[in-house]
């Protein structure tokens, strides 16, 4: 009925005609440095290779759920506890009314617990192959509440930031009731993204979160995410780099993370506008001009193993499209 089957097929390729759907949603960072479950980006590397998450939705006889993929192995084995179950249940809540019975297949691509939007990416294909699998009639907003319901059946909280821009592309802002808005991005600005060998399930990263934070703090930390938000708009460098950090959430889940100070450091050494937890965390991302993206990266990741803590790194530029039919 379900198998949890590590496999490196880039996606599951369904039969031309057999009604399936196939969509894909990309990697992201959440949070970006200084807007704390409002603010993320979307992500697209810059070799090409799709990143993130397939679902293929196709009519069948009985309800299947099948999960494959480099990370499979790593999902939770009852089936209800998996994100496009749960999203499957969050449409059928939505749409108030039973679905029809669906073989579902997700191709896990990205790690789980690793600061990628791993869940909102799982949560949101599924939503979206879903829909798209029914004739649509979940619409924008519905697609993103339903989303957002299942994922945080695994965080622990509703939060957007990686939803919205996983969903739509872009650098999303969210702008509660009015949905998610898109923010100007430089076009020459990369984001690196740097991967240790290590997981964080977002559950316990924000259970180390105070429930209340001081007044000064919470006045920092708005005037210097209005002021990130007013450098991108205006194409202020220079405020950019200053406010491209985390005052609120950093501080509390930086000791989780080994190495964390050492990797920021040298990423910021090395010409980095930035660099902060993406997400969650345990992965971090650092911003830099396309010309010192690369070596930006190398220093950082050096740090990181010299610590003894194997790092991947990642170039990526915006994913301005975000959850997408690929096939069927
Ligand atoms: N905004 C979320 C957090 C992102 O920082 O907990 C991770 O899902």
């Amino acid at each position: 009925m379900r198998t949890n089957a590590p496999d490196h097929d880039p996606a599951p390729r369904p039969a031309a005609g057999d009604g399936a759907v196939t969509v894909f949603a990309p990697a992201s960072i959440g949070n970006l440095a200084a807007g704390f479950d409002v603010l993320g980006v979307a992500l697209a590397p810059l070799d090409g290779e799709p990143w993130g998450d397939f679902v293929t939705a196709a009519p069948a006889a009985a309800d299947e759920l099948r999960c494959r993929g480099p990370f499979a192995a790593r999902l939770p084995a009852d089936p209800r506890e998996n994100l496009v179950w749960r999203a499957r249940e969050a449409v059928a809540r939505r749409l108030g009314a039973p679905l029809p019975p669906l073989a579902l297949t997700l191709h896990k691509g990205l790690p789980v617990a690793s600061g990628l939007g791993s869940s909102a990416a799982s949560a949101v294909a599924a939503v979206v192959a879903i829909d798209e699998a029914l004739g649509r009639p979940l619409g924008d907003a519905g697609r993103l509440a339903a989303a957002a319901e299942a994922e945080a059946s695994a965080s622990g909280a509703i939060h957007l930031d990686n939803v919205a821009p996983i969903l739509f592309g872009g650098v999303r802002l969210i702008a509660g009731d009015a949905g998610p808005r898109e923010l100007p991005w430089p076009d020459d600005l990369r984001f690196v993204l740097l991967l240790p060998e290590l997981a964080l399930p977002t559950r316990q990263a924000r259970a180390v979160l105070p429930p209340a934070v001081p007044l000064p703090l919470v006045v920092a930390h708005a005037q210097n995410l209005a002021t990130l938000v007013h450098a991108l708009h205006a194409g202020e460098r220079p405020l950019l780099a200053a406010s491209l950090r985390d005052l609120l959430v950093e501080p509390h889940r930086a000791p989780l993370v080994p190495g964390f100070a050492a990797v920021q450091a040298a990423a910021r050494e090395a010409g980095a506008l930035g660099c902060s937890l993406s997400g969650a965390g345990p992965a971090l991302f650092a911003v830099a001009a396309a010309a010192h993206a690369a070596a930006v990266g190398e220093r950082a990741a050096a740090a990181w193993r010299r610590a003894g803590i194997a790092c991947r790194i990642r170039l990526c530029r915006v994913d301005p499209h975000g959850a997408r039919r690929v096939e069927g």
